[in-house]
């Protein structure tokens, strides 16, 4: 019997995205697999059934989509009990929130399900077309900057006209990873006056190179180049002290910000307080992209617009999901190239090998048991 895809519908609230569209189905029926789409899975994303049957799938409710399934994709974690009826042993490809939901990575453990996290992805070059953070950040940034402008009472770039001149919104990026660079990006698209910060010191180049200035703490010493896997790591007291200095007085001569910084397996770091809320000018705008991450900025409420200090802090939630249909069809792609890259043609079935650095990263249970280093050590 061919192997066997499933693709499920999400359940999660303001989830509209999916994780395969029909040209993921397509090349994954090229490869020798049967899928299985759950029905209206596609709905969010504007793909109907019709779209996913015309590309060789088979639609049906959950149960049937998932029974007998060797492999099963969604976007953010199913609850254990819905992959029920999966051949023993079957596969699960999504993003799991492995420390935020650690209760449900023991649930796939226990029910012998061998998940895996594709959050988890390696930052090697290798790995980057399977990488669903950089796929799904990258247009979340984008959308964080038109989030911007849209609470923001004035125009973004400087304007001379014959009522007059309107100068250029001021707009600050905090955290320079690949949904800062995009921020950055859009908003000089728009005109605004673009500066960035970051922990890392590669990010300055890069902020530079994208036209924007850096303004980096200068007197304690940050993350030397990329830091370990492109990631950040909590930083030192004297750090946070300097940086918080350095924030406050530019802070209050910006008119946005907006907040990408995250530390994996972490809250958030906080990098915004009240005071500095209260030092910039009323009819500000901060939209904080990790809200549901705990939040870079005080106050900030995923999913809501608050109001401090005359600033409206918009707290970011399910922005991927705004974009369903672009950020599904690269999520698609993200798991078809993993998928692809592991494909024995002769089994007609993807092999993970053990000792793979791509499936060491991602693989979170295997035969009942919980197996990721990043978890162990967590
Ligand atoms: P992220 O989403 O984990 O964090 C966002 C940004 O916040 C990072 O740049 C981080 O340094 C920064 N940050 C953390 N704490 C901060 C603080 N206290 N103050 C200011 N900034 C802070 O990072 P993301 O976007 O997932 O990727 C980071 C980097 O990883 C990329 O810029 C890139 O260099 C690398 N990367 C490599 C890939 C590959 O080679 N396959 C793929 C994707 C990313």
């Amino acid at each position: 019997m061919a192997f066997k895809i499933a693709v499920l519908k999400e359940t999660a609230p303001g989830e509209r995205r999916v994780a395969a569209v029909p040209e993921t189905v397509k090349k994954l029926a090229a490869l020798g697999a049967t899928v299985a789409v759950e029905s209206g899975a596609g709905v969010g994303a504007t793909v109907s059934d019709e779209d996913y049957r015309g590309a060789g799938a088979d639609v049906a409710a959950r149960a049937a989509a998932v029974e007998d399934a060797d492999l099963v994709l969604a976007v953010q974690g199913p609850e254990a009990g819905d992959l029920a009826g999966a051949k023993p042993g079957a596969m699960l490809a999504a993003s799991l929130d492995p420390f935020g939901r650690r209760d449900r990575i023991a649930a796939y453990a226990a029910a012998g399900i061998d998940a895996l996290a594709m959050e988890f992805m390696p930052r090697i070059t290798r790995a980057q077309s399977m990488d669903i953070l950089s796929s799904q950040s990258n247009l979340s940034g984008y959308k964080s900057v038109l989030e911007a402008a849209r609470y923001y009472g004035r125009a973004f770039p400087m304007m001379m006209t014959a009522a007059g001149t309107v100068s250029a919104a001021r707009l600050f990026v905090m955290g320079v990873g690949v949904a800062g660079l995009q921020a950055i990006a859009t908003a000089k698209r728009l005109g605004a006056q673009v500066s960035a910060t970051d922990v890392r010191s590669a990010t300055k180049e890069q902020i530079k190179s994208l036209g924007a200035k850096p303004v980096f703490v200068e007197t304690v010493a940050g993350i030397e180049g990329e830091g370990a896997g492109g990631y950040a790591t909590e930083m030192s007291d004297a750090y946070k002290q300097a940086q918080a200095e350095l924030v406050s007085d530019h802070i209050a001569r910006q008119d946005i910000v907006i907040t990408t910084a995250l530390i994996p397996g972490r809250a958030a770091p906080r990098l915004i307080g009240d005071a500095q809320i209260a030092s910039m000018r009323p009819g500000s705008v901060i939209v904080d992209l990790a809200a549901e991450q705990g939040g870079n900025v005080e106050g900030a409420v995923a999913g809501q617009v608050v109001e401090l200090h005359g600033v409206r802090i918009v707290g970011a939630k399910d922005m991927a999901s705004t974009m369903a249909a672009d950020t599904s069809a690269l999520f698609a792609r993200n798991l078809y190239n993993f998928i692809n890259a592991f494909w024995a043609e002769g089994a007609q079935t993807p092999v993970f090998p053990d000792d793979d650095e791509i499936v060491q990263g991602v693989r979170v249970t295997r035969n009942g048991k919980i197996v990721n280093e990043r978890l162990a050590t967590a």
